[in-house]
């Protein structure tokens, strides 16, 4: 496993770290002891990162995070999120004191004094324009309760927005061989500005692994059921916002470009690693074996040029005119 600087934090994190959603909750049943066998084989492939947010499974990812913690010795870095409790989900609520209270909640959650990093959960965009917000989240800073704060949008201009904000140390975005647009512009000023990119939904939700076909069933409590046309929260995060059908016909044509022994979801992850702004990649992992499995995408050798254009090329045929605008 390689590791990468996380932005100005200080923290070097392993470039394939681990996304904690699909053990809280939203991805079908999961069971807390295969979630758990997960994340112990994540630290035994060397990830020292986990991505996690208060509401997945409603603390449930967080204290299983905890129970991981109390388990191992080694130093676990966890970014968890704030935001989503908002029911409304208005930028009003983005206040002081709701932020606090869902940090001290996360405080609970994770067993800790102190968190290593919060992020402000893809709030509408109006919150990159409330200094107050940002205003908020340095208080907790200066009060002891986290040690960073950074953001996850959804959407490239709300990255872009969110770095003029001089101690946001890192952005999750959506970045995979089916989103591509951040690298276009974004990634160039995180860079100079020095901030971490997290890319979530490495994987398009699964899709980019290969195993799915017209055929596959998700359970009735999974996103992939439920949301696929953005009907309980974005688009983007079900399957990259791509199309079902299409996002097939887009597979198979990756599917020629990978390389005998190396599985589609390892030559998706070493994609995302061939762009030297972001800091990890976040794929979600249910089983230990898809977590090994992910982990060991960081010693493939770099993907040759002509590989790269060739993506480039199933980007524009399949995917860019229902993505490249949209986010
Ligand atoms: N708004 C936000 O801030 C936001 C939104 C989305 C995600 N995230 C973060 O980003 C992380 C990653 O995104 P994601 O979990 O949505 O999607 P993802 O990483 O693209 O896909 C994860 C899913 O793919 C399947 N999978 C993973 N590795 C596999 C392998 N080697 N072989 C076969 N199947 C495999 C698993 O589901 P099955 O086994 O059920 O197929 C897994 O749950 C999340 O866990 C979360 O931490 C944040």
């Amino acid at each position: 496993m390689l590791y990468r600087e996380l932005g100005r934090t200080g923290f070097k994190v392993s470039e394939i770290s681990f996304g904690a959603w699909a053990i809280g909750g939203s991805w079908g049943t999961v069971s807390d002891g295969e979630s758990l066998a997960a994340l112990h084989q994540a630290i035994d492939s060397g990830v020292n990162f986990l991505d996690t947010a208060d509401v997945y499974g409603m603390g449930r990812s967080e204290r299983l995070i905890a129970q991981l913690k109390k388990d191992r010795k080694e130093e676990i870095v966890v970014a968890t999120k704030a935001g989503r409790k908002l029911s409304p989900h208005t930028v009003d609520g983005y206040t002081a004191e709701n932020l606090t209270g869902f940090v001290e909640e996360s405080l609970r959650n994770l067993q800790t004094e102190c968190l290593d990093l919060v992020q402000l959960h893809c709030p509408p965009t109006d919150a990159y324009y409330r200094a107050e917000v940002f205003g908020a989240l340095d208080d907790l800073v200066q009060a002891g309760k986290i040690r960073y704060y950074g953001v996850s949008v959804q959407r490239v201009e709300e990255a872009l927005k969110a770095i003029e904000f001089p101690n946001v140390q890192s952005v999750q975005i959506i970045f995979n061989c089916f989103r591509t647009r951040p690298a276009e512009l974004f990634f160039a000023q995180a860079q100079e500005r020095k901030v971490g990119i997290l890319a979530r939904v490495p994987l398009a939700s699964g899709m980019l692994t290969g195993k799915l076909n017209r055929n596959s069933q998700f359970a009735e409590d999974d996103h992939r059921t439920f949301n696929r046309h953005g009907e309980r929260f974005d688009q983007g995060e079900t399957f990259s916002g791509v199309d079902y059908d299409t996002a097939l016909a887009a597979v198979e044509e990756i599917r020629k470009l990978v390389s005998p022994g190396v599985s589609m979801s390892q030559f998706a992850l070493r994609w995302i690693l061939m762009f030297d702004a972001v800091t990890c990649a976040i794929p979600g992992g249910k089983r230990p074996e898809q977590v090994a499995e992910n982990c060991a995408a960081s010693d493939l050798p770099a993907l040759p040029a002509e590989t790269m254009q060739a993506l480039r090329s199933v980007y524009d045929t399949y995917i860019r005119k229902s993505v490249h605008t949209r986010w």
